[in-house]
C-alpha cells in the first residue's frame, strides 16, 4: 500500500523509517519532508498548512494511509478533510484534537474523567485573571488557551511573573487569539514523563514511557525548545506508576472522549508530572512527541503499519505491539542560537561514520539537500539516536556518533538521560 507521512522532523524521519521496515508498505511519499526522509521516501514539495492540496495528492497517488505528524493541520481538521474525500488518516478529528488545541477543553475533559491534574481556572478577562492569581499561592503556571507552538506555557514562582505573562498574553496577545482565554494553574513540583497511547477510538495500547529535554541548555538552563533529547524506557516511570497511569488517566479520558461523540483515534500524548502525591496531567498532545517518537520508534519490534491503520480504522490489533527491551536515547543537534534566531544552509560532515555504527540511526529535522552536500535549514537539525543494553550504554553510544558530526555553530546538551543514569 502507498504510505504519505506529512511533516518534516526528526518525528516524521523517525516514522518513515519504520513504515519502510514494513512488508505492507508500496512506495512511501513525506510531505514536505528532509534530506533523511529523501534516502528512504519520496519527498513531495507540498506544505503542511495545505491541507486540500495534500488531500489531493493522496487522492491521485493511491495513497492507502496518510500519516499526519504535526499538531497544526490536525487541530484545524486534516483529519476531517481527508474522510470526506474517502481517504483513510492516522490522527485525531479536528473535535478530538483539541485536548492538545485548547487547554481549557483538555481540563474539562480531564475532570469528566476524574483523572488527576492540577486546579485551575479559565479566564478571558484580565483583571479578573489578576485578582484570582490569590487562589495559587504556591506558584502558578499562565498558560495561553490555544496553540503556541510551546511557547504559551509560563511557570511563575511570582506574582510579578504572572502578572506579566497575563499581560502579554492578554494585553500585548503575543499569542494572537490563541491567548485571549488563559489557563491559570496550581504549579505542580515532580519529575517530567511523556506516556504516548495508540488508540483506536475505544481501545488502545501503551507505549514505553520517554523521558524529554525541553530546555536549551545542561541542566534544564535557559529557555523552553521543542526537545533537546529524550530517551525510553524511563525509569521514573515503574512498572507501578505505568499502571496508575494506564487506569486513572489513559483509560478514563479515551472512555470520555468516546461517551462525548468525540473518539480518540490516533496518538494521544499525555505529559505527566510524577508528583509526591502520584502522576499527574500537565498537558496532553495530539500526536507523536518530538523528539520522543525518535527512541520509541527505535525500540518498536512490530509492524508499525498495522498498528497505524487499526487506529485509523477504528480496528486496533488485539495483539498489543512487542517492544526491544533494550533503552534508547536520542541527543538533538541544533543549529547555534536556537531557539531563537541562527544560520541556515550550513554544510553538516560525518553523517555517513555516524550512521555506519551498529544500533545508530540519524533522524534528520531541519536538513535539506544542497548539491551532494547536506546542509541545515532548521533549529533542530539532527537526532542522533541509539539503543544499548542499558541507558547508560545507549547514552554513551549516542555521544561517541554524535563526536563523529559537526558544522558550524552546531550546538547539544551534554546531559541527556542524567536523570536516569543518577537513579
Ligand atoms: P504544557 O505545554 O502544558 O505541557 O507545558 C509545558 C511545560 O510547562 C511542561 O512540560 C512543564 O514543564 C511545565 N508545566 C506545565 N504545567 C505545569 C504545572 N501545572 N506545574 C508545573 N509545571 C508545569
Ligand atoms: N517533545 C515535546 C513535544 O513533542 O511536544
Amino acid at each position: 500500500m502507498n504510505i504519505l507521512v506529512i511533516g518534516s522532523g526528526g518525528r516524521e524521519h523517525a516514522l518513515v523509517w519504520k513504515i519502510k521496515q514494513s512488508r505492507k508498505a508500496g512506495k512511501v511519499f513525506c510531505a514536505p519532508g528532509n534530506a533523511g526522509t529523501a534516502q528512504l521516501a519520496q519527498n513531495v514539495p507540498i506544505p503542511v498548512d495545505d491541507m486540500e492540496g495534500l488531500a489531493r495528492f493522496a487522492k491521485e497517488n493511491l495513497v492507502a494511509l496518510t500519516v499526519v505528524g504535526p499538531e497544526v493541520p490536525l487541530c484545524e481538521g486534516i483529519v476531517d478533510l481527508f474522510h470526506e474525500m474517502g481517504l483513510t488518516v492516522f490522527g485525531p478529528s479536528k473535535a478530538a484534537a483539541q485536548l492538545e488545541g485548547s487547554k481549557d477543553f483538555m481540563k474539562n475533559v480531564v475532570n469528566s474523567a476524574g483523572a488527576p491534574t492540577a486546579a485551575y481556572e479559565t479566564h478571558t478577562v484580565r483583571d479578573e485573571a489578576i485578582d484570582a492569581l490569590g487562589h495559587f499561592p504556591n506558584g502558578v503556571v499562565v498558560k495561553a488557551d490555544g496553540l503556541a507552538a510551546g511557547k504559551g506555557v509560563v511557570v511563575c514562582d511570582t506574582k510579578e511573573e504572572a502578572v506579566a505573562a497575563i499581560d502579554r498574553m492578554m494585553g500585548q496577545m503575543e499569542f494572537g487569539a490563541a491567548g485571549a482565554t488563559v489557563v491559570l494553574e496550581e504549579k505542580l513540583v515532580g519529575e517530567e514523563a511523556s506516556v504516548l497511547v495508540f488508540c483506536d477510538g475505544e481501545r488502545y495500547h501503551m507505549m514505553p514511557a520517554a523521558q524529554d529535554h525541553k530546555r536549551i541548555g545542561d541542566g534544564d538552563a535557559g529557555p523552553n525548545t521543542g526537545g533537546m533529547g529524550a530517551y525510553s524506557p524511563a525509569p521514573v516511570v515503574t512498572p507501578g506508576i505505568l499502571a496508575n497511569i494506564e487506569s486513572h488517566i489513559i483509560k478514563p479520558v479515551i472512555k470520555t472522549m468516546h461517551d462525548m461523540g468525540a473518539p480518540y483515534r490516533g496518538v494521544l500524548y499525555a505529559g505527566i508530572m510524577i508528583t509526591a502525591e502520584g502522576p499527574k496531567v500537565l498537558e496532553f498532545n495530539c500526536r507523536f512527541g518530538d523528539p520522543e517518537c525518535q527512541p520509541v520508534m527505535m525500540r518498536l519490534k512490530s509492524d508499525i503499519v498495522p498498528l497505524l491503520t487499526g487506529c485509523a480504522k477504528g480496528a486496533l490489533p488485539v495483539e498489543p505491539p512487542e517492544w526491544d527491551p533494550r533503552a534508547s536515547v536520542c541527543v538533538v543537534m541544533a543549529a547555534g542560537g536556537y531557539p531563537g534566531s541562527y544560520q541556515k544552509g550550513e554544510t553538516i560532515s560525518g553523517l555517513d561514520q555516524a550512521a555506519a555504527m551498529k544500533d545508530v540511526v540519524v533522524f534528520h529535522a531541519g536538513t535539506k539537500l544542497d548539491g551532494q552536500n547536506v546542509v541545515t535549514s532548521g533549529g533542530r537539525v539532527l537526532g542522533v539516536t541509539s539503543l544499548g543494553d542499558s541507558v547508560a550504554s545507549a547514552v554513551k553510544l549516542a555521544y561517541r556518533a554524535v563526536s563523529e558530526i559537526t558544522w558550524d555553530g552546531a550546538v547539544y546538551r551534554t546531559d541527556i538521560a542524567k536523570r536516569a543514569l543518577s537513579r
